[in-house]
């Protein structure tokens, strides 16, 4: 849908920006840099509160001008907050007599944005938000998409921003166990975040010297893990360190989850590293114990590399905006930010492929994935 900015307005162009999904370092910074650059070119800008909450429910819209922004690239989560739950475009009602109903809120949230003079909206989202946001756009909402989600399972883009943060938080604990499970001489298993992709499991493992990884995109066999873990005990020195991502599961296994249903909002991965560790345990004799390393991952402030990433994003969404190239998704697509369709850009996740690099690096390391 392209629109393109008229250059004089009867009142300034009002740009808003909303935050969805699980935070990630990076997002502040977007949010500055989206505001700087459209201040810039003289629009106002608005921040919709918790996603498409704040136009639902009260009143979560806030003016956000320099001061709004000001010192707060260097600082994890946002400012806008977020949620990961609930999709306006499929609303869970309760009904009077209890049972509940799924409503689309489309229609109330353009209403909304009308009402309140809102031009285009910078979405900032993993694949739900975005998916949600290309939804919005086919009934007629000009918005352009941010792509951001520590897991970096969008195929669009090369890399999300928040991903490179949270591989370094990983692979700052994995250094830690190194001295723990040396000292006791223990396995340490150590679940690491990343859905249905291990993205952050096979970068940090690989930093961090892991002697295996388990991901989703490669289906492991306890003996051949157990065999590997055994071999380096023979071989010294007599510990090990096993990174498992959190949506691994055994070949022809499933994988392990924490909360119930049949709907993804309410269940989520979890619960794989203490399984390994006493099935590691029991077949090897070797004492092993297991952490969840969990939100620390989302943590915390945006390495250099997010920032620069987050902000580049967020400038390349408001030129988007400004060229009135609607229904798009900023992408990186090295060395250059570009903009693809958005319908396209949620259409497919990025999995890690058996030529990946990266797993090839590791194999050569004589890092075991346990196939
Ligand atoms: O998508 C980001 C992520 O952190 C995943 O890696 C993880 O599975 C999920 O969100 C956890 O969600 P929640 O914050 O609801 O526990």
């Amino acid at each position: 849908m392209t629109n393109p900015v008229p250059t004089a307005f009867r009142r300034p162009f009002r740009l808003a920006i909303n935050t969805g999904g699980g935070d990630a370092p990076g997002l502040n910074a977007v949010i500055r840099a989206v505001v700087l650059s459209a201040l810039n070119r003289g629009w106002d800008v608005v921040g919709i509160r918790q996603g498409y909450d704040g136009l639902l429910d009260g009143d979560g819209v806030v003016l956000l001008d320099e001061s709004a922004v000001e010192g707060i690239t260097h600082l994890g989560g946002t400012i806008l907050g977020t949620t990961n739950r609930g999709n306006p475009l499929r609303w869970k009602k309760e009904l009077p007599d209890g049972s509940i109903q799924e409503v689309d809120r489309s229609g109330e949230i353009i209403q909304a944005f009308q009402d309140r003079g809102i031009d285009a909206l910078v979405a900032i989202g993993g694949d739900g938000s975005l998916h949600i946001a290309s939804q919005l756009s086919d009934r007629g909402l000009p918005v352009v998409g941010v792509p951001k989600t520590i897991d970096n399972d969008l195929a669009a883009t090369q890399v999300t921003f928040g991903f490179h943060t949270a591989v370094q938080t990983a692979t700052d604990a994995i250094d830690k166990l190194h001295s723990t499970a040396q000292s006791h001489e223990r396995i340490m298993v150590v679940e690491l975040m990343g859905r249905h992709t291990g993205w952050i499991a096979l970068f940090a493992g690989v930093s961090g010297a892991a002697d295996a990884i388990l991901i989703p995109e490669v289906p492991y066999r306890l003996d051949a893990l157990c065999r590997h873990m055994e071999a380096k005990y023979e071989q010294g020195p007599r510990y090990g360190i096993v990174v498992v991502a959190e949506g691994s599961h055994p070949e022809g296994g499933e994988p392990s989850f924490v909360g119930e249903g049949d709907d993804t909002q309410n269940k989520r991965y979890g619960g794989i590293a203490e399984q390994v560790a006493a099935q590691v345990q029991e077949k090897t004799g070797l004492e092993t114990r297991s952490l969840v390393l969990g939100h620390l991952q989302r943590g915390g402030q945006p390495t250099a590399y997010d920032r620069l990433l987050a902000v580049r994003f967020g400038t390349a969404a408001v030129d988007v905006v400004a060229r009135g190239d609607f229904g798009c998704m900023v992408a990186l697509d090295p060395p250059e930010v570009k903009a693809v369709p958005l319908e396209e850009a949620v259409k497919k996740i990025k999995s890690i492929t058996p030529d990946n690099d990266v797993l090839h690096t590791a194999r050569q390391l004589g890092i075991s994935f346990g196939d």
